[in-house]
């Protein structure tokens, strides 16, 4: 079942080219547009919508942070993303006039359900992205956005965040076309740049073994800090689940700018920081967050888009991902931290697939 792979996890970071095209392919019309066959929601409902609110659990609310930023921009409505545990508890601003968005690569999370019957009982609209065809969350949903991503069998979630990512951009895109709020023109270009994607994260694949050989230099460490700016950060957040999640190794991620407001006193010689700097409007600023915590004694692995090279010359290492629009970088910009986060769980002989304390799916509260 593993096709060669040791471990699911491996072979699951390695099926994402397949998942991201499959989920793509199912929403393109041959006229290069996107189409929500067997979803009801009309021109009307989208134009309507003064508010969306996302709301998932782990790396599926990882997802949503991008998921805010990509329909902020591109629908021009305001997005609020939420952890379904907290959101169920706190009485949300919830109408007929809410798009409810559910993520969930399960469809069973406990939470999340509980979260989106609250969200229908205060008359939101409610639209999944699902994985499990038919899972509860589909079910109670009044539309599905699926992932085809395929069976996810490790505990620590990686195509599944890469597909719902996939559906962030293509809900994004639809509803800026449908209201008017993006040119054609970009939402060609954003579209041709989802298509080059699968491409490019195997293009990424002939990293593999630089990246095997940080783990073995960095397998050791007590503590990883994970910091990036705008889509970055919600990419940081994520890098620093897979880590904790399969090699017990005390991680955490912060928005870059925000280090300086107190948790950079926790920098010290030989702490390791990956700094993601994929976006090009940020990327003076995210060079001089590397900076300052180069200051501070710590090593710092950057992530950058090929032909960005300055960043040399302050990090001590550096991935490069493809290049590609800013919009697009959290699809490429995850999967070396994905990569990283397996090799060194295999470096400390962990169990991959079955990280201690954790199950596939959360059914209780
Ligand atoms: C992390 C992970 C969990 C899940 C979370 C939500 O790798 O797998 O954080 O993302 O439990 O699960 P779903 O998406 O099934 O609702």
């Amino acid at each position: 079942e593993k096709e060669g792979y040791e471990h699911f996890m491996l072979k699951e970071i390695h099926e994402q080219p397949k998942g991201i095209q499959e989920t793509l392919v199912r929403r393109l019309n041959e006229d290069g547009t996107i189409n929500l066959d067997g979803i009801s929601m009309t021109k009307e409902d989208i134009e309507n919508f003064d508010k969306v609110y996302i709301v998932a659990c782990g790396t599926a609310y990882h997802a949503g942070l991008v998921g805010k930023l990509v329909i902020e921009k591109m629908a021009r409505v305001p997005v609020e993303v939420d952890i379904a545990s907290e959101f169920r508890y706190r009485d949300p601003f919830v109408d007929e006039k809410t798009l409810f968005i559910a993520i969930s690569q399960s469809g069973e999370t406990l939470d999340t359900l509980a979260a989106l019957r609250e969200a229908k009982r205060k008359g939101a609209r409610i639209l999944s992205v699902v994985n499990v065809v038919g899972s509860s969350v589909a079910r109670e949903s009044d539309d599905v956005f699926y992932t085809w991503a395929g069976p996810e069998i490790a505990v620590a979630s990686t195509k599944a965040y890469t597909t719902q990512l996939i559906c962030m951009y293509l809900i994004g895109l639809y509803m800026g076309s449908t209201k008017g709020t993006i040119e054609k023109d970009y939402y060609t270009q954003v579209l041709e740049e989802l298509k080059l994607l699968p491409e490019k994260v195997e293009k990424l694949f002939g990293e593999e073994d630089q990246i095997a050989a940080l783990a073995k230099k960095y397998h050791r460490k007590d503590q990883v800090f994970y910091v990036g700016r705008g889509l970055d950060s919600g990419v940081s957040y994520e890098g620093s689940l897979k880590l904790k999640e399969i090699s017990y190794i005390n991680s955490f991620a912060i928005a870059a700018g925000e280090l300086k407001h107190g948790t950079i006193a926790l920098m010290e010689e030989e702490t390791l920081v990956f700094a993601l700097a994929t976006q090009d409007f940020l990327y003076e600023k995210m060079v001089s967050n590397v900076e300052e915590i180069k200051a501070r004694g710590a090593r710092v692995v950057a992530i950058a888009k090929e032909g960005r090279t300055e960043i040399e010359q302050v990090a001590d290492e550096v991935i490069y991902i493809p290049p590609c629009m800013d919009e697009v970088s959290p699809v490429l910009a995850v999967i070396p931290l994905q990569i990283f986060a397996y090799y060194v769980a295999k470096e400390r002989g962990c169990n991959i697939d079955k990280p201690k304390n954790l199950a596939k799916s959360v059914t209780v509260e």
